[in-house]
């Protein structure tokens, strides 16, 4: 069955409400007449000024975490009921750099996850190995892990965006060739398949994310097991767009 791609950017800490706003003008009318889902995920601070620049466009705007707890002593965080009073529809969760740099780890993501889901947000979680677990063969091991951990106790995975993110191709301009990204994404699918059920495994939309850009989106997207990508640095200019339109430009 055919699963409708979704390319999402990742902003990370870039941007302001001004150059956001800009940005979000500009990308408008190029992927207006895209068949598929489109987001932004936008640091926290830039949510209501660009739900309300992207507003009644094909761009979704979404979170770049959300924590499990409803509300209380939470310092820093953002509960998914802040997120939906601006009708953020996408978080991404357990992202390589909140993993790296702020000790997230895969039981964090377990519960932010089931969070999203039972408030109707849909997660984007992220996984993927770094160059010396690749390079050691661990690869499936680490992936194995952070799949039953990270997306134990979910009733419908379908829910669940997964983005595939190998650590070393993430902002290095080290893509992972279309082949490496295929065979890595089809085994998540099968790893899904035996944690839950294979026809929704079948049905979860699976991103590719490393440096992926309007130059190699095409080839990543074209592999059968691609659904889409999750767009760092390509996602701070229009070219952000002529990844959106890789087809039908
Ligand atoms: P990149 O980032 O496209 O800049 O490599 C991707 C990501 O970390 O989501």
């Amino acid at each position: 069955m055919a699963r409708k791609p979704f390319i999402a950017g990742n902003w990370k800490m870039n941007m302001t409400a001004e150059s956001g706003k800009e940005l979000i003008a500009q990308l408008k009318p190029l992927v207006k007449d895209t068949r598929y889902n489109v987001a932004l995920c936008v640091p926290a601070i830039l949510i209501p000024a660009m739900v309300k620049a992207a507003k009644g466009s094909k761009i979704k705007i979404g979170a770049q975490n959300v924590h499990w707890a409803e509300k209380g002593a939470y310092t820093g965080e953002i509960s998914c009921e802040q997120l939906k009073e601006y009708g953020v529809k996408y978080a991404i969760i357990g992202h390589s750099e909140r993993r790296q740099y702020f000790g997230e780890t895969d039981e964090g993501v377990n519960k932010r996850t089931l969070a999203a889901i039972a408030n109707g947000i849909t997660p984007i979680v992220c996984v993927g190995e770094t160059l010396e677990e690749r390079e050691n063969g661990q690869t499936e091991k680490v992936l194995d892990k952070q799949l039953k951990d990270g997306l134990n106790g979910i009733e419908d995975i379908t829910k669940v965006v997964i983005a595939y993110e190998p650590v070393w191709a993430i902002g290095t301009g080290k893509t992972a060739t279309p082949e490496q990204a295929q065979e890595t994404i089809a085994y998540i699918r099968k790893k899904i398949g035996k944690l839950f059920d294979k026809r929704s495994a079948n049905k979860v939309i699976i991103q590719y994310g490393g440096s992926m850009n309007a130059k190699n989106c095409f080839d990543l997207m074209e592999q059968p097991d691609i659904d889409g990508g999750l767009i760092g640095g390509a996602s701070l200019t229009t070219e952000f767009a002529k990844v959106v339109n890789y087809l039908q430009d």
